[in-house]
Protein backbone atom coordinates (compact mmCIF):
# COMPACT_ATOMS: atom_id res chain seq x y z
CA UNK A 1 0.00 0.00 0.00
CA UNK A 2 1.32 3.03 -0.83
CA UNK A 3 1.36 6.22 1.64
CA UNK A 4 0.23 8.89 0.32
CA UNK A 5 1.84 12.26 -0.06
CA UNK A 6 1.04 15.84 -0.24
CA UNK A 7 3.42 18.23 -1.23
CA UNK A 8 3.31 21.93 -1.16
CA UNK A 9 5.06 23.82 -3.57
CA UNK A 10 5.56 27.39 -2.65
CA UNK A 11 7.27 28.54 -6.40
CA UNK A 12 8.61 31.84 -5.60
CA UNK A 13 6.64 33.26 -2.78
CA UNK A 14 6.66 34.00 0.98
CA UNK A 15 8.61 36.42 3.16
CA UNK A 16 10.13 35.55 6.85
CA UNK A 17 7.01 37.07 8.45
CA UNK A 18 4.40 35.34 6.16
CA UNK A 19 6.28 31.94 6.02
CA UNK A 20 6.26 31.99 9.93
CA UNK A 21 2.78 32.02 10.07
CA UNK A 22 2.19 29.31 7.01
CA UNK A 23 4.29 26.70 8.73
CA UNK A 24 2.92 27.29 12.23
CA UNK A 25 -0.43 27.04 10.71
CA UNK A 26 0.14 23.82 8.51
CA UNK A 27 2.37 22.66 11.64
CA UNK A 28 -0.76 22.83 14.09
CA UNK A 29 -3.48 20.86 11.78
CA UNK A 30 -1.83 17.66 11.07
CA UNK A 31 -1.58 16.14 14.30
CA UNK A 32 -3.86 13.78 12.87
CA UNK A 33 -2.81 13.31 9.20
CA UNK A 34 -2.41 10.05 8.37
CA UNK A 35 -0.46 11.16 4.80
CA UNK A 36 2.85 12.19 4.64
CA UNK A 37 3.18 16.45 4.48
CA UNK A 38 5.91 17.92 3.16
CA UNK A 39 6.75 21.83 1.44
CA UNK A 40 9.05 22.57 -1.11
CA UNK A 41 10.17 26.24 -0.37
CA UNK A 42 12.49 28.83 -1.97
CA UNK A 43 16.07 27.78 -0.86
CA UNK A 44 16.78 30.85 1.20
CA UNK A 45 13.95 30.08 3.80
CA UNK A 46 15.49 26.24 4.39
CA UNK A 47 17.00 27.60 7.02
CA UNK A 48 13.55 28.95 8.18
CA UNK A 49 12.01 25.28 7.66
CA UNK A 50 14.52 23.75 9.46
CA UNK A 51 14.64 26.02 12.55
CA UNK A 52 10.36 25.54 12.84
CA UNK A 53 9.71 22.13 11.60
CA UNK A 54 12.82 20.14 12.85
CA UNK A 55 10.89 17.21 14.60
CA UNK A 56 7.21 18.12 13.31
CA UNK A 57 5.27 15.81 11.30
CA UNK A 58 5.84 18.13 8.17
CA UNK A 59 8.98 17.51 6.04
CA UNK A 60 10.52 20.43 3.55
CA UNK A 61 12.53 20.37 0.61
CA UNK A 62 13.91 22.22 -2.21
CA UNK A 63 12.54 22.81 -6.02
CA UNK A 64 15.51 22.36 -8.09
CA UNK A 65 19.16 21.38 -7.28
CA UNK A 66 22.47 21.57 -9.29
CA UNK A 67 23.43 18.01 -11.22
CA UNK A 68 27.02 19.08 -10.17
CA UNK A 69 28.43 18.31 -6.53
CA UNK A 70 30.14 21.45 -6.19
CA UNK A 71 32.38 24.05 -7.97
CA UNK A 72 32.58 27.37 -9.97
CA UNK A 73 28.96 26.89 -11.14
CA UNK A 74 27.47 30.71 -9.71
CA UNK A 75 24.40 30.88 -8.37
CA UNK A 76 24.01 27.16 -8.06
CA UNK A 77 22.96 24.85 -5.10
CA UNK A 78 23.80 21.29 -4.48
CA UNK A 79 22.59 18.67 -2.87
CA UNK A 80 24.76 18.52 -0.19
CA UNK A 81 23.76 22.43 0.90
CA UNK A 82 20.25 21.10 0.63
CA UNK A 83 21.50 18.53 3.49
CA UNK A 84 23.03 20.80 5.83
CA UNK A 85 19.13 21.69 6.06
CA UNK A 86 17.47 18.71 6.86
CA UNK A 87 16.04 18.54 3.53
CA UNK A 88 14.57 15.60 2.91
CA UNK A 89 12.20 16.03 -0.83
CA UNK A 90 13.83 17.93 -4.21
CA UNK A 91 11.61 19.08 -7.09
CA UNK A 92 12.96 18.13 -10.22
CA UNK A 93 12.13 19.11 -13.61
CA UNK A 94 9.25 21.49 -12.74
CA UNK A 95 7.43 22.95 -16.29
CA UNK A 96 8.37 26.47 -15.30
CA UNK A 97 12.11 25.27 -15.23
CA UNK A 98 11.42 23.27 -18.35
CA UNK A 99 10.03 26.25 -19.74
CA UNK A 100 11.83 29.13 -18.61
CA UNK A 101 15.25 27.63 -17.47
CA UNK A 102 15.52 25.15 -20.68
CA UNK A 103 16.15 22.09 -18.69
CA UNK A 104 16.19 19.19 -20.83
CA UNK A 105 15.12 15.43 -19.63
CA UNK A 106 18.76 14.52 -20.17
CA UNK A 107 19.36 17.10 -17.12
CA UNK A 108 16.04 16.21 -14.85
CA UNK A 109 17.74 12.89 -15.27
CA UNK A 110 21.27 13.73 -13.97
CA UNK A 111 19.62 15.88 -11.25
CA UNK A 112 17.13 12.73 -9.99
CA UNK A 113 20.00 10.15 -10.13
CA UNK A 114 22.23 13.08 -7.86
CA UNK A 115 19.13 13.92 -5.63
CA UNK A 116 18.68 9.52 -4.98
CA UNK A 117 22.25 8.87 -4.68
CA UNK A 118 22.21 11.64 -1.60
CA UNK A 119 19.47 9.60 -0.09
CA UNK A 120 17.18 12.22 -0.41
CA UNK A 121 13.55 12.36 -2.36
CA UNK A 122 13.23 13.16 -5.56
CA UNK A 123 9.93 14.54 -6.95
CA UNK A 124 10.51 14.43 -10.65
CA UNK A 125 7.75 16.56 -12.70
CA UNK A 126 6.54 15.57 -16.02
CA UNK A 127 3.40 16.79 -18.00
CA UNK A 128 1.91 17.69 -21.56
CA UNK A 129 1.09 21.79 -22.78
CA UNK A 130 -2.00 22.01 -24.24
CA UNK A 131 -1.15 22.14 -27.70
CA UNK A 132 0.61 18.75 -27.31
CA UNK A 133 -2.49 16.84 -25.65
CA UNK A 134 -4.67 18.85 -28.60
CA UNK A 135 -2.51 17.01 -31.04
CA UNK A 136 -2.59 13.60 -29.26
CA UNK A 137 0.92 13.79 -27.55
CA UNK A 138 0.10 13.22 -24.18
CA UNK A 139 1.78 9.90 -23.96
CA UNK A 140 4.66 10.26 -26.04
CA UNK A 141 5.51 13.36 -24.20
CA UNK A 142 5.69 11.97 -20.42
CA UNK A 143 6.75 8.97 -21.59
CA UNK A 144 9.78 10.40 -23.08
CA UNK A 145 10.15 12.75 -20.12
CA UNK A 146 9.51 9.55 -17.49
CA UNK A 147 12.22 7.28 -20.00
CA UNK A 148 15.06 9.41 -19.11
CA UNK A 149 14.87 9.08 -15.76
CA UNK A 150 13.96 5.54 -15.80
CA UNK A 151 16.85 4.98 -17.86
CA UNK A 152 19.17 7.04 -15.66
CA UNK A 153 18.71 5.26 -12.69
CA UNK A 154 18.94 1.78 -10.82
CA UNK A 155 15.94 -0.52 -10.86
CA UNK A 156 16.82 -0.68 -7.07
CA UNK A 157 16.07 3.17 -6.49
CA UNK A 158 13.11 2.59 -8.37
CA UNK A 159 10.79 2.41 -4.69
CA UNK A 160 12.91 5.89 -4.06
CA UNK A 161 11.37 7.92 -6.95
CA UNK A 162 8.42 10.15 -6.72
CA UNK A 163 6.65 11.09 -10.07
CA UNK A 164 4.53 14.21 -10.05
CA UNK A 165 2.01 14.40 -13.79
CA UNK A 166 1.59 17.81 -13.85
CA UNK A 167 -0.41 18.95 -16.89
CA UNK A 168 1.16 21.79 -17.63
CA UNK A 169 -1.99 23.52 -18.91
CA UNK A 170 -4.00 23.21 -15.43
CA UNK A 171 -0.60 24.80 -13.21
CA UNK A 172 -2.06 28.02 -12.19
CA UNK A 173 -5.02 27.95 -14.82
CA UNK A 174 -7.93 26.65 -12.44
CA UNK A 175 -8.58 24.30 -14.97
CA UNK A 176 -7.96 20.96 -13.27
CA UNK A 177 -7.95 17.91 -14.76
CA UNK A 178 -10.37 15.45 -14.46
CA UNK A 179 -10.00 12.65 -12.42
CA UNK A 180 -10.60 10.01 -15.22
CA UNK A 181 -8.07 12.22 -17.53
CA UNK A 182 -5.30 12.42 -14.53
CA UNK A 183 -5.96 8.24 -13.97
CA UNK A 184 -5.50 7.56 -17.80
CA UNK A 185 -2.09 9.51 -17.49
CA UNK A 186 -1.20 7.90 -13.86
CA UNK A 187 -1.62 4.14 -15.03
CA UNK A 188 0.73 4.91 -18.55
CA UNK A 189 2.87 6.36 -15.92
CA UNK A 190 3.05 3.38 -14.07
CA UNK A 191 3.09 1.04 -16.35
CA UNK A 192 6.44 2.69 -18.30
CA UNK A 193 7.58 2.09 -14.62
CA UNK A 194 6.73 -1.60 -14.39
CA UNK A 195 8.96 -2.33 -17.42
CA UNK A 196 11.76 -1.40 -15.21
CA UNK A 197 10.53 -3.99 -12.73
CA UNK A 198 6.71 -4.75 -11.91
CA UNK A 199 7.34 -5.26 -8.08
CA UNK A 200 9.01 -1.78 -7.81
CA UNK A 201 6.48 -0.15 -10.16
CA UNK A 202 3.72 -0.53 -7.43
CA UNK A 203 5.91 1.56 -4.60
CA UNK A 204 6.51 4.51 -6.58
CA UNK A 205 4.06 7.78 -5.59
CA UNK A 206 2.72 9.24 -8.65
CA UNK A 207 1.38 12.85 -7.66
CA UNK A 208 -1.21 14.66 -9.71
CA UNK A 209 -0.20 18.84 -9.87
CA UNK A 210 -2.52 21.11 -11.72
CA UNK A 211 -5.37 23.54 -10.01
CA UNK A 212 -5.58 20.58 -7.08
CA UNK A 213 -7.59 22.21 -4.53
CA UNK A 214 -9.90 21.88 -1.42
CA UNK A 215 -13.11 21.11 -3.75
CA UNK A 216 -11.25 18.72 -6.41
CA UNK A 217 -9.01 16.99 -4.39
CA UNK A 218 -10.91 14.29 -2.90
CA UNK A 219 -12.31 12.60 -6.29
CA UNK A 220 -8.80 13.01 -8.11
CA UNK A 221 -7.37 11.33 -4.70
CA UNK A 222 -9.64 8.78 -4.74
CA UNK A 223 -8.55 7.53 -8.17
CA UNK A 224 -6.32 4.24 -8.19
CA UNK A 225 -2.85 5.26 -9.65
CA UNK A 226 -2.91 8.97 -7.82
CA UNK A 227 -1.24 8.85 -5.04
CA UNK A 228 -1.12 12.25 -3.79
CA UNK A 229 -0.54 15.64 -4.60
CA UNK A 230 1.63 18.34 -5.50
CA UNK A 231 0.32 21.70 -4.54
CA UNK A 232 0.80 25.29 -5.70
CA UNK A 233 -1.17 27.61 -5.27
CA UNK A 234 -3.07 26.63 -2.51
CA UNK A 235 0.12 25.35 -0.77
CA UNK A 236 0.21 28.84 0.38
CA UNK A 237 -2.98 29.16 2.52
CA UNK A 238 -3.45 26.88 5.36
CA UNK A 239 -6.91 25.84 5.27
CA UNK A 240 -6.84 25.03 1.82
CA UNK A 241 -3.67 23.25 2.21
CA UNK A 242 -4.91 21.67 5.37
CA UNK A 243 -8.24 20.61 3.51
CA UNK A 244 -6.36 18.81 1.12
CA UNK A 245 -4.61 16.56 3.42
CA UNK A 246 -7.60 16.04 4.84
CA UNK A 247 -8.77 14.77 1.86
CA UNK A 248 -5.57 12.62 1.49
P1 LIG B 1 -1.18 25.16 -8.94
O1 LIG B 1 -1.68 24.26 -7.85
O2 LIG B 1 -1.08 26.60 -8.53
O3 LIG B 1 -1.92 24.97 -10.22
O4 LIG B 1 0.34 24.71 -9.23
C1 LIG B 1 0.62 23.38 -9.44
C2 LIG B 1 2.09 23.22 -9.50
O5 LIG B 1 2.76 23.66 -10.42
C3 LIG B 1 2.74 22.51 -8.38
O6 LIG B 1 4.05 22.20 -8.67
Amino acid sequence: MRRKLVCGNWKMNGNLISNAALLAGVKAGLSHAKCEVAVCVPAVYLAQCQAVLSGSALGWGAQDVSAHASGAYTGEISVSMLQDFGCQYVILGHSERRAYHDETDALVALKTQRVIQAGLTPIVCVGETLAERESGQTQAVVSAQLDAVLTAIDAADLAKLVVAYEPVWAIGTGKTATPEIAQDVHAILRAKIMQKNVELAQAVRILYGGSMKPDNARELLAMPDIDGGLIGGAALNVADFLAIVQSA
